[in-house]
């Protein structure tokens, strides 16, 4: 080489050297996106772009058969085909293949109502929170953005990318055998509760997801139940709460229910999924069909069903020769795909990966520990037997529940793996099964023992109320523990305690006057013995570390906080439905049945469920109907006492209800504070509704301003004509206090 072209070469060396350094100091996201993913030739690795921007490249690359790979799962055991892709699977309930030539992740779904599912079969660890109900009756929003914060670092460390929890059903059906997924009867708090929960799991980059969309009472006959009920009820109620979720967090994905609403499925109800949802909502994320939910494509697809799961039955080869022979527009795929890339974008999880890690054990059994202690809900305490003096009292006996050796967990897809297997089985046996009864390893006997170590303290097991009264009327103080499992897949006949449970408590009382019953339930439950015992404890499905946290209480370590997220009525007559309907046979399918997912995607014949209360729920169905219940919506007591007074209430843009909050007894405590309005009559309202709380800490002796800003919103109600809220004028009065049947101030102002 001559020197000329020596010369020649080394400014062009240099040339492509300066462009180089250029590029990578000017332009740096073009090159490496925040996970690592070279990005030259993948111009959407730019985080600097929207994710709507970044998901229409992505979508602008892709063929037709990589957009149909992202609109199913590949299939679970039991539930139908099962792609030899999901070998890849990371263990969950769903998983959807990557597409690594576009650098886009694969979906990792896990269920993960009170924690993550699937340890036992996948060989790994999760914390028990405790159940969703029991957080809702925390009425504690930093405590829910807790819930989902460990919820979301567990998911990641397992290598998940997707929740599947968030359950907000509103009870409008207690017997429901998934009422301890949900979050009660309010649409005001189990909105704000899963909002902020899945708030913090998207913050972790895991996608949320709010279930089950929507009216999906019951459980029996899920999968071919039709709802009909009232639709401006519905907007005011049952949709309210995911309303309400949505706006509060951008959960990215919505899943769609099992039943029918007004003939349709509700995976293909053009009225919830397009209409409600993606327009009047603005929900840009995606619907996941709830497993085996899905029963058509075409439909499905127009209706606004962007996914299905688990597996391909209508979203893989038959999507896509409706797509090539135009029965499906690709504009509609092309939509479905968008909203998919644009959560995977938005959430972080293209971005920052989840990268497999070990959980960190301890701080999830102090997250549950806290978290339960928020939610206990200290429903009766005659002469202030509790707390107990750990030093003074001489013997207790502790009887019933497995309580020698765990706590109840609530079952189905939420079910969590207890650490050692199932408490109640001999050590590393007894994996969970579906619907197996699960106790978790956190025995009140030994929680107890603790806290009393001078104090004589028996266990009996219950099973004979005989010997369980006659240790009672030997000790001091008899704690009974009662319980009432429920799980997914299953109603409950009746609010009562099964097992002869109510007979044991009874004959315990007559035994002893200082008997405390501590109950372990999903839903509430009715007790004929309310009265004749001293205290009264709902400890719910109380998760990993239920049993410190429940001692914690009973010897007054924790004062009691928590307020009921449910009416507890006094018995099942005075529910709205005097039964569960129950589906015919035809409507069914029966257990082991291999063809049963064959029956299910064809849907299986209808029958009807009409919620003819429309919009009085809960408490709003006690109050119109003038019911005493057994203990109301809000209701929660203290060792300490609060006192009300000097009621404001101005209205601007907004209302401001401010009072003084006083601690009015001996100890510090925090009052849950409750505001209700009663709308005008006007309205055709139910007499009042929950606008506002706040959870306030008191030392002994204090005393503070409380102001309650309330959203014009909680006020309106749905004009079904106008398809939109309104915010009707006449008088409205605010009632303060500390349960909804305790509202001892009130003031009405007009609102024009
Ligand atoms: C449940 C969903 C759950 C899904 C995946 C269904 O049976 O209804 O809540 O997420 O299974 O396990």
């Amino acid at each position: 080489m001559n020197l000329n072209a020596v010369l020649r070469w080394t400014s062009l060396t240099i040339l492509i050297v300066v462009i180089a350094i250029i590029v990578v100091t000017r332009f740096p996201a073009a090159v490496r996106s925040a996970s690592g993913n070279t990005t030259s030739g993948k111009p959407w690795m730019n985080t600097k772009l929207s994710p709507d921007e970044r998901a229409d490249m992505v979508v602008k690359e892709m063929t037709l058969d990589e957009k149909i790979s992202l609109l199913h799962g590949t299939g679970l055991e039991g539930l139908g085909p099962v792609s030899p892709l999901a070998v890849k699977s990371n263990g969950g309930a769903g998983y959807v293949v990557a597409i690594p030539r576009l650098g886009v992740p694969a979906i990792q779904m896990s269920d993960a109502a009170y924690g993550v599912r699937g340890s036992g079969e996948n060989g790994r660890y999760s914390t028990a929170l405790p159940d969703n109900l029991a957080s809702a009756a925390s009425w504690d929003l930093d405590a829910a953005y807790e819930y989902g914060a460990l919820i979301a670092r567990e998911l990641r460390a397992q290598g998940y990318n997707m929740s599947l929890g968030g359950g907000v059903n509103l009870t409008r059906e207690p017997r429901n055998g998934r009422t301890f997924e949900y979050m009660g009867e309010d649409p005001l708090l189990a909105g704000k509760m899963v909002g902020r929960v899945m708030t913090a799991e998207q913050a972790q980059h895991v996608i949320g997801d709010i279930k089950h969309f929507a009216v999906n009472d019951q459980e029996s006959g899920r999968n071919a139940v039709n709802v009909n009920i009232d639709k401006r009820a519905m907007r005011e109620s049952d949709l309210l709460a995911f309303e309400i979720g949505l706006r509060e967090s951008n959960a990215a994905a919505v899943m769609c229910s099992y039943n029918r609403v007004h003939g349709d499925y509700a995976c293909e109800n053009q009225f919830l999924l397009t209409d409600v949802l993606k327009k009047d909502w603005n929900f840009k994320g995606f619907v996941v069909s709830d497993w085996e939910a899905t029963h058509s494509a075409a439909k499905a697809s127009a209706a606004g069903l962007d996914h299905e799961e688990p597996g391909e039955i209508f979203y893989g080869d038959t999507m896509k020769k409706l797509v090539e022979s135009g029965k499906v527009p690709m504009a509609e795929v092309d939509d479905h795909v968008h909203r998919i890339l644009r959560s995977m974008f938005a959430t972080g999880v293209i971005d920052d990966p989840p990268q497999k890690s070990v959980v960190d054990v301890v701080g999830g059994f102090e997250v549950a520990q806290k978290i339960e202690e928020q939610s206990i809900v200290l429903l009766r305490n005659e002469h202030n037997l509790l707390p107990l003096d750990g030093t003074k009292v001489a013997s207790i006996a502790v009887i019933g529940a497995h309580s020698d050796v765990g706590m109840l967990s609530g079952g189905g897809s939420a079910q969590v793996d207890p650490p050692g297997g199932n408490a109640i089985a001999p050590p590393g046996k007894g994996r969970t099964t579906w619907q197996a009864h699960i106790w978790f390893p956190t025995s009140p006997l030994k929680a107890i023992r603790a806290k009393a170590p001078t104090a004589k303290v028996q266990y009996d097991p219950g099973t004979d109320p005989a010997s369980a009264a006659a240790l009672a009327k030997s000790s001091d103080v008899a704690i009974v523990f009662a319980e009432q499992w429920e799980s997914e897949g299953m109603d409950l006949d009746s609010l009562s305690l099964p097992n002869h449970q109510d007979d044991l408590i009874a004959k315990v009382a007559a035994a002893n006057p200082h008997t405390v019953v501590v109950l372990e339930t999903g839903s509430p439950v009715t007790m004929p013995w309310a009265g004749q015992v001293a205290g009264i404890l709902e400890a719910w499905y109380p998760g990993s570390r239920g049993a410190e946290a429940l001692a914690n209480v009973v010897f007054g370590d924790v004062n009691p906080s928590a307020k009921l997220p449910i009416t507890f009525p006094k018995s099942d007559a005075d529910l709205p439905h005097p039964t569960v309907v129950k589906p015919p046979k035809e409507s069914t399918t029966q257990d082991g049945d291999t063809e049963a997912w064959k029956k299910n995607a064809k849907g299986l014949p209808a029958f009807q469920v009409t919620y003819d209360e429309g919009l009085k729920v809960g408490y709003k169905w006690y109050d119109a109907e003038r019911k005493e219940v057994l203990f109301p919506f809000g209701y929660g007591l203290s060792y300490t006492s609060y006192g009300y007074s000097n009621l404001k209430v101005t209205s601007g843009k907004s209302v401001r209800v401010s009072f003084k909050l006083a601690n009015t007894g001996g100890r510090p405590g925090a009052e849950i504070a409750e505001v209700y309005a009663a709308l005008p009559a006007s309205t055709g309202e139910p007499p009042k509704r929950l606008v506002g709380w706040s959870k306030v800490t008191l030392g002994r002796g204090d005393s503070k301003e409380v102001t309650i800003e309330i959203d014009p919103w909680y006020l309106s109600i749905f004009n079904i004509e106008r398809n939109a809220w309104q915010l009707l004028p006449g008088d409205y009065t605010f009632l303060v206090g500390t349960s909804s049947r305790d509202l001892p101030l009130k003031e009405s102002i007009y609102i024009k």
